[in-house]
């Protein structure tokens, strides 16, 4: 077993005039999970092909699982596992099909073929819908196939490329269990996503990617401590006065305010504490300002995003419909 299961040095990728990746770096020691955390278009996925070999990059060098993947993508592809947003779910054959042809082409006998697939249509609960075509399936159920393909021989490095992206909260938690159970046993993982609360529960290790470059790595409380002091948010009774909030707030905190115009939320990291939180209490009260919620909680992933990037996290909720899909 090597001691790294992947390490890439200054990847560049450029497509016509956009630099998708600008010299990227990433290490993810064995039995470590690596987060990969960046808005659209921050080049999430083209890390994620360059290192299954889908893509050369111009420059720079990588190895998985101690294979280097411009010299022998062969031995790569039979290292690692990827699931992706370009899901390899063959939409003719039923979720049983797909699985037991994935674990064939591994070469795997007929039995243990039968069997893995079976044990992993029960793992991602598709039990039931086992025997249909996934052609019927909705957005979750091919997003939970498609990560069941990739686990079929059980690589040691598996690569999750946006794992619970239109998958419902069941889903998403099955999905996350999952990942955890193959840390347990020994795998390493490089996941990307656009979702902070995810990087934050499974990742070892983030690497915040913007622009194809990374801003930032650490662990999730590493990341948290950079930005320090304690976020302050109020909910705005009328939103007439959210510009006054505003205004008051960019005058108490450490960094730029907030705004959900939507949620009629302002919120802005302070240094004070509860300090902090009566003083804006009492001036919003001089401006007759109404409150209807105050919370005052540590730095979120979502904090680090924007005071490393200066623009807010153009990061989506996380989705509650299934089937949402890309
Ligand atoms: N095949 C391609 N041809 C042209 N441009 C591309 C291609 N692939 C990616 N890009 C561009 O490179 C940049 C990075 O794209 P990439 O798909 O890696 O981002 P991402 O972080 O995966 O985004 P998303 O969250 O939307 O999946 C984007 O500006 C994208 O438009
Ligand atoms: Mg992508």
């Amino acid at each position: 077993m090597p001691a790294t299961a992947v390490e890439a040095e200054g990847l560049v990728k450029t497509f016509g005039s956009t630099r998708a990746l600008d010299g990227v770096d990433l290490l993810i020691p064995d039995g470590t999970v690596l987060g990969l955390l960046g808005p659209n278009g921050a080049g999430k996925t083209t890390c994620v092909r360059i290192l299954s070999t889908l893509l050369r990059p111009d420059s720079g060098r990588a190895t998985v699982a101690g294979v280097d993947v411009l010299a022998d993508p062969d031995g790569v592809r039979r290292r690692i596992g990827l699931s992706g947003q370009f899901a390899a779910v063959d939409e003719n054959l039923t979720g049983f099909e797909n699985l037991y042809m994935v674990a064939r082409l591994y070469g795997m006998s007929r039995a243990s073929s039968r069997s893995r697939a079976r044990q992993l249509l029960s793992r991602f609960r598709l039990e039931e819908a086992a025997e249909r075509p996934a052609k019927g399936y909705s957005g979750g159920m091919r997003r939970r196939l498609d990560l069941a393909g990739a686990l079929v021989a059980e690589p040691p490095v598996v690569v999750l490329d946006e794992p619970t992206t239109g998958l419902d909260p069941r889903g998403r938690l099955d999905t996350w269990e999952v990942i955890g159970e193959l840390v347990t046993d020994g795998a390493s993982v490089l996941l990307t996503t656009q979702y902070l609360e995810e990087a934050d529960r499974l990742a070892d290790t983030i690497a915040v990617l913007d622009r194809g470059g990374v801003i930032a790595r650490g662990s999730s409380d590493e990341l948290k401590a950079k930005v320090g002091g304690e976020r302050l948010e109020l909910v705005i009774e009328d939103p007439i006065h959210l510009p006054d909030a505003m205004r008051v707030l960019a005058g108490i905190g450490s960094g730029e305010p907030s705004l959900d115009e939507q949620a009629q939320r302002v919120g802005v990291l302070v240094d004070g504490g509860a300090k902090s939180l009566v003083e804006a209490l009492r001036r919003l009260d001089l401006e007759s300002v109404m409150v209807v919620d105050v919370r005052l909680h540590r730095p979120t992933l979502d904090d680090v995003f924007l005071a490393l990037t200066g623009h807010a996290a153009e990061i989506p909720a996380v989705q509650s419909s299934e089937g949402a899909g890309e």
